[in-house]
């Protein structure tokens, strides 16, 4: 038995954690077991490797350092917890994974692609997402989101969060970019709109391409009706 895979990517506050949740609740209202799980962290270890790095305890050294850590987490994660809800047949729903780093430290830190395609194959191997959900918001809407969650929740900015708007300008385009290159895992979800509108395509998307077959229907967007 082999479950499904399932990352959600995109820049800061495009809305990803609002869709796991609404994707996970689909999925088990279907009987079907979602494990949602984030990046990095996902496992006792790799949470605690979060904690150092969103502190920005790794800047200092540089992008490749970085990308040496969120992947040392990513090995975690997958051992403790990706690999094993597969194994058992679930819907593993994962808030970023290898493509953040390829964004991120790979475009935005300008290490090499190559580099980066050695670094995802010796961790993550052939544990590859079968979807992944771009969801795609401008720069300034999405930071304004994350900085009012921010605030809601007694939080200061992050190790990413305080990058300026161009850097997080150019990580949109990066993200845009892999869903170019890659057509057939990715979808680009245009993440500025109603969520349910959001939902409805992300769930169209997820019956169509991994529950074919099954006794799940397509629903009609809201926006349909
Ligand atoms: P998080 O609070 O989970 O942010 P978000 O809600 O935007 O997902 O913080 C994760 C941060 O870590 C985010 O700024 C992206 C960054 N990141 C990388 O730079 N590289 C990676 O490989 C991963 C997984 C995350």
């Amino acid at each position: 038995m082999s479950g499904r895979f399932i990352t959600f990517e995109g820049g800061e506050g495009a809305g990803k954690s609002t869709q796991i949740a609404r994707l996970s609740r689909r999925l088990a209202d279907r009987g079907i077991e979602a494990v949602t799980t984030r990046e990095p962290g996902g496992s006792p270890k790799a949470e605690r490797i979060r904690q150092r790095v969103l502190a920005g305890a790794a800047k200092p050294f540089g992008p490749l350092a970085e990308a040496l850590l969120f992947s040392a987490a990513r090995i975690d994660h997958l051992t403790e917890t990706i690999r094993p809800a597969l194994e058992r047949g679930a819907f593993v729903l994962c808030d970023r994974f290898s493509d953040s780093t390829r964004a991120y430290q790979g475009a935005l830190g300008d290490i090499d692609s190559n580099l980066i395609s050695a670094l995802e194959e010796a961790t993550i191997s052939d544990t590859r997402p079968d979807l992944t959900f771009i969801l795609d918001v401008p720069a300034a809407t999405g930071l304004a989101r994350a900085a009012e969650r921010r605030r809601n929740a007694g939080q200061g900015a992050d190790r990413f969060e305080r990058e300026d708007a161009g850097f997080h300008e150019r990580l949109r385009d990066a993200f845009l970019d892999i869903a170019r290159r890659e057509p057939g895992r990715c979808i680009v979800i245009e993440g500025n709109r109603d969520p349910d509108l959001v939902e409805a395509d992300i769930w169209n998307s997820v019956a169509e391409r991994l529950l074919a077959g099954t006794a799940t229907v397509m629903e009609a967007s809201p926006a349909d009706g």
